[in-house]
């Protein structure tokens, strides 16, 4: 199932969006497979969390640029489902009383609302180890040295170089001096970085040269910066049933956020100067990136 956000673009993206969406929960199914024992219960919230819509914007970046360097498709699926697990687990703790403290998620209650707090972190924790499990099976690229790379700039893209490390800085802000620089610094960690894993995954499998991961490095940074300034637009204006999650809730926690600094339009304004230089970033593939295109300007005009 696809969220609303989907439904408000058309064309060859909504269609990838929802290609992707299908293809990933087919890899996820089996390896989710809910066991006989005790355990059931993490599983089942695990399964809650992954198979609940969301716009799988990674997992499609992950195949999108596979496919400039034609990687294998089932390999590349496999990726995707790693990203989409750490991305999952990265929501469910965000959404927990000790963080975010958010009771809606992609229209539903979040994990430790339809569960419980320690089954929620479970879940989290649960789904952080099996992308990591998927990464270093053999199904996933028949070259080893590649399998260790996507490990390796997974770890380093979730853990405190990254994404935990962002939510620190994010949790801290308020008792921190935060300008425009330290923003940028935190957002590409929090958000950036696997958004980055994503579209440098492709470049990994596909042994792309120097210059076009450059390239992609390029536009995957800028397209992290737009999407986390548009996801806290959405927050000052965007509508909760639309956005799936409660909204005006950044201002009141003390959230760092370009809002919050510069104002809706100026930030908007950035947003957009993001979106148009990641594009630019892409010209070496000509018409063969359309659809990573497409995604830039996405990740600013969606409404959820
Ligand atoms: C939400 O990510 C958290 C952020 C990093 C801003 P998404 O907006 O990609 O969430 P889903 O996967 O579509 O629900
Ligand atoms: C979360 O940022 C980024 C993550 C690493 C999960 P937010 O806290 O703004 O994300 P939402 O708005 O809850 O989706
Ligand atoms: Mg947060
Ligand atoms: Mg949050
Ligand atoms: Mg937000």
């Amino acid at each position: 199932m696809l969220n609303k956000a989907a439904a408000v673009i058309t064309g060859p993206l909504q269609e990838a969006l929802a290609a992707t969406s299908t293809a990933v929960e087919r890899v996820l199914d089996p390896i989710l497979a809910i066991p006989d024992g005790a355990e059931s219960r993490v599983v089942e919230a695990m399964r809650y969390s992954v198979f609940s819509g969301g716009k799988r914007l990674r997992p499609f970046l992950v195949l999108a640029s596979a496919e400039l360097f034609d990687v294998e498709r089932v390999h590349a699926l496999r990726v995707a489902a790693a990203i989409e697990c750490v991305h999952c687990y990265s929501l469910i703790h965000d959404d927990l009383p000790a963080m975010d403290d958010d009771d809606m998620r992609r229209g539903k209650p979040t994990v430790h609302k339809a569960f419980d707090e320690a089954t929620a972190i479970l879940a989290g924790d649960a789904l952080m180890s099996l992308a990591f499990e998927i990464l270093g099976a053999e199904e996933t690229h028949g070259d080893p040295s590649v399998r260790l790379e996507l490990v390796r700039k997974l770890a380093h893209a979730s853990g405190h170089h990254g994404m935990v490390g962002g939510q620190m800085i994010d949790l801290r802000a308020h008792e921190l001096e935060m300008d425009e620089n330290r923003i940028h610094r935190l957002q590409q960690m929090k958000t950036g970085a696997l958004i980055s894993f994503s579209v440098e995954s492709g470049a990994v499998m596909g042994h792309a040269s120097k210059q076009a991961r450059a390239a992609l490095m390029g536009y995957a940074r800028d397209l992290g910066l737009a999407f986390q300034i548009a996801d806290d637009l959405l927050d000052v204006e965007g509508d909760e049933d639309e956005v799936g999650k409660a909204t005006g809730k950044d201002a009141g926690a003390g959230k760092a956020t370009l809002v919050s600094l510069m104002g809706v339009e100026r930030a908007r304004q950035q947003a957009e100067m993001l979106t148009e230089q990641a594009i630019a970033h892409l010209s070496m593939f000509d018409e063969r990136a359309s659809l990573l295109r497409a995604a830039a300007h996405f990740a600013i005009s969606r409404r959820a």
